[in-house]
């Protein structure tokens, strides 16, 4: 697989210290909250896993997948559910967790299915953000780290289902994706 990067832009400690100041942050703002981390599947996993034991309160979590590329490197705009979450989110404060926003249109879509379901609050917290690719209005309560307008994989980012088990985040070679 590493052949197939062009070069790494974050290390896996980079990405470690980023992921427990962002639990830092959420740890002092969800305090006496009813948190509910919900991770969009499947690219957050890896950021969710390493987000949720840096954050040092009690939570539950739930899992929502939906569609929005296919295989591809750029976003065809629809959105379809395809896991909805587990309970009814009533009285909780949801933190959606996200591996990377990008146009913006999975997450708008997805706020406001889970805005009409009557959360007590509801905020985004986003690994990666490429706002150069914005489409719509949408900011990230949390974010990691900002991105270029470059397709990367690694650390739960795939290109067609491969390179999520990268441990750390790399630019794939366009050769990769351009021979399709
Ligand atoms: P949006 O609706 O355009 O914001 O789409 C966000 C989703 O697109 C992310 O959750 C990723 O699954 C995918 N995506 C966007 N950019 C990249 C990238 O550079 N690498 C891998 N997946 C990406
Ligand atoms: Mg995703």
């Amino acid at each position: 697989m590493n052949k197939d990067i062009d070069r790494v832009l974050f290390s896996e400690d980079t990405l470690k210290n980023v992921v427990k100041d962002l639990g830092a942050q959420i740890t002092a703002d969800y305090k006496d909250r009813n948190l509910l981390m919900v991770s969009i599947l499947k690219g957050s996993v890896v950021f969710m896993t390493d987000l949720m034991r840096s954050i040092d309160l009690p939570c539950e979590i739930d899992f929502m997948a939906v569609s929005s590329y296919g295989n591809g490197v750029k976003a065809s705009g629809t959105v379809r559910i395809l896991k909805d979450l587990d309970r009814d989110i009533r009285g909780y404060d949801v933190l959606i967790v996200e591996d990377i926003l990008d146009s913006g249109m999975t997450l708008i879509y997805l706020m406001d299915v889970l805005y009409a379901r009557n959360p007590n609050s509801i905020r985004i917290c986003t690994l990666f953000d490429k706002p150069e690719r914005r489409k719509v209005d949408i900011y990230p309560d949390y974010k990691g780290l900002e991105v270029p307008d470059e397709f990367i994989v690694g650390y739960g980012l795939d290109y067609a289902e491969i390179y999520r088990n990268l441990p750390y985040v790399g630019i794939l070679k366009r050769e990769v994706y351009e021979k399709e």
